[in-house]
């Protein structure tokens, strides 16, 4: 972890384990650092990134203006797969937030991670920017293989990956805008609108939002394989579905969970498996009747679009 923390600090990247998925990191306070995040990854220069921090108080030097409901929010939820966008201060410069006055904030609660912040915040380290570690557009690693599948090519030899098993939850966090009087969700996720509200007393805001979340263009998460959703498994199609729903002769079965976290937890490694095996088509069955399905079927969706 100190290795890690000072291979930060020197202004190299280190992909680290989440709860969530794992993160591609870099010293948030360094744009030559925060470059190679982006040339990594490939993404777009105008896509804002999330700073992680060990704590609340941490997460409050990249924030201005902050409304009473944070605190609540923070005191349920973090550590935890919450992302929450505030106001920001003037150490959030304009390469990491795509040039928009707000920042994105989470302090993960995957010990990998929380130990890997809390090295680095002893070093002097403010933040550590992290999207998930895989090529732009592509499925989010849930293991460290994952990463090194996706990014093997694009890391130097100055940069690491710390291992840190299987992300438990196995979805992006959720991204809840809190610039206004009501939080409004941006990304579906783990924490969900009625923990929000039961959390806050406060009812979301559902607006049309100006913010640009890159989780929300139409084809995200994309498999290789042609995903379709809830249509009939053929010979030779991959399959995911609840366990319940029992597999079409000749289909391969890529996850049977038994629940919708389950789900969560298998949906990128089954995605991977896919390609691995270079299926040509895949048939998701989506998960219903709680609000992780929601979260589910919102990836679902975006990784079966193709344009
Ligand atoms: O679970 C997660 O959030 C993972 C782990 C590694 O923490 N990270 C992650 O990062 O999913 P990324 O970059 O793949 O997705 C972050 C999303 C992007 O869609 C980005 O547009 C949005 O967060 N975002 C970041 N800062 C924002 C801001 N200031 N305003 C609006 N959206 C923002
Ligand atoms: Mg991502």
């Amino acid at each position: 972890m100190q290795a890690a923390a000072q291979t930060l600090i020197a202004g190299h990247l280190v992909a680290f384990a989440t709860e969530t998925v794992y993160g591609l990191g870099a010293d948030a306070t360094n744009s030559e650092a925060v470059a190679k995040i982006f040339a990594a990854k490939g993404r777009p220069k105008d896509h804002p990134l999330i700073v992680h921090v060990s704590s609340f108080e941490a997460a409050l030097q990249w924030a201005d203006e902050v409304p009473d409901y944070v605190g609540k929010l923070a005191d349920h939820f973090w550590p935890g797969p919450m992302t929450l966008i505030l106001r920001r201060s003037a150490l959030a410069t304009d390469d990491i937030t795509g040039g928009q006055d707000t920042v994105g904030v989470r302090v993960p609660s995957h010990p990998v991670a929380q130990e890997l912040l809390a090295a680095f915040e002893l070093l002097g380290g403010k933040g550590v920017v992290a999207p998930s570690a895989n090529r732009f557009g592509k499925v989010s690693p849930t293991t460290s293989d994952a990463v090194w599948q996706e990014l093997e090519q694009h890391l130097s030899v100055d940069d690491l990956i710390l291992d840190g098993g299987q992300s438990s939850v196995g979805i992006e966090s959720t991204i809840i805008d809190c610039t206004s009087a009501h939080p409004q969700i941006l990304r579906l996720g783990a924490i969900t609108a009625s923990m929000i509200s039961a959390a806050t007393s406060l009812q979301l805001k559902n607006d049309a939002s100006e913010i640009r979340v890159s989780g929300s263009l139409e084809s995200h998460y994309a498999p290789t394989a042609k995903l379709v959703l809830n249509q009939t498994a053929n010979a030779g199609d991959g399959l995911i579905a609840l366990q319940s729903f029992q597999t079409p002769k000749g289909a391969i079965r890529l996850a049977a969970p038994a629940t919708s976290e389950e789900y969560a937890n298998q949906l990128y490694l089954a995605l991977r498996k896919a390609d691995e095996l270079g299926l040509s088509r895949v048939v998701a069955i989506t998960p219903e009747g709680d609000e992780l399905s929601e979260a589910i079927n919102d990836r679902l969706m975006r990784a079966s679009y193709k344009s």
